[in-house]
């Protein structure tokens, strides 16, 4: 049974060593905010940090993953704090949001190693795809939060924290089917 790290808990995971990590992250895990998006390594929407590299988790089974040290999304920072999510919200980066977990971890592991890239770097080091299209709003995004990780800038409106488990679990009224009745007799 694979044994990792994800956001600093040692994980056991009870599977199919074949299993990709993405499916583990996600289902056993619970932790959804790795997406899923092609499932064939093109668009970067499950990217993960593995030992400080973003990678594309649906690529990676757990028995690749053993022993070695995986950051999610929710572990990037607990409470949006990371320079790359306060920028991307900052710059209005984020439409559908789909793709964006990934594209902050591509982000944060590039503005780790050159807190100043261009836009050259950038588009080399964070491929990943947004069918909305946000790349203009992207670049600016991550370059801004390169000046904030060297304390050039201070992004002053940050996110707000996450909701609380209990406004997450509420009903959502537009999410409930309708009760239609089986019939004359209800
Ligand atoms: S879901 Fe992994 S690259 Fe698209
Ligand atoms: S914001 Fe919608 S896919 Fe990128």
């Amino acid at each position: 049974m694979p044994r990792m790290t994800v956001n600093e808990r040692p994980l056991e995971f009870a599977m199919n060593p074949e299993t990709p990590l993405l499916w583990a992250l996600r289902d056993a895990a619970n932790l959804t905010g790795t997406k899923y998006g092609c499932g064939t390594g093109d668009c970067g929407a499950c990217m993960v940090l593995i030992d400080g590299e973003a990678l594309r988790s649906c690529l990676i089974t757990i028995a690749e993953a053993e022993g070695r040290f995986i950051t999610t999304i929710e572990g990037l920072s607990r409470d949006r704090s990371h320079p790359v999510q306060q920028a991307l919200v900052a710059q209005q980066a984020i439409q559908c949001g789909f793709c964006t977990p990934g594209i902050a971890i591509a982000a944060a592991a590039l503005i780790q190693r050159n807190s100043d890239p261009s836009k050259e770097q950038i588009e080399a080091a964070v491929p990943n795809l947004c069918r909305c299209g946000v790349y203009p709003r992207l670049v600016a995004a991550i370059q801004q939060a390169g000046r904030v990780s060297r304390r050039q800038e201070r992004i002053s409106a940050a996110p707000a924290p996450g909701i609380s488990g209990e406004d997450a679990a509420r009903t959502v009224p537009a999410m409930v089917a309708p009760d239609v009745g089986t019939g004359p007799e209800d």
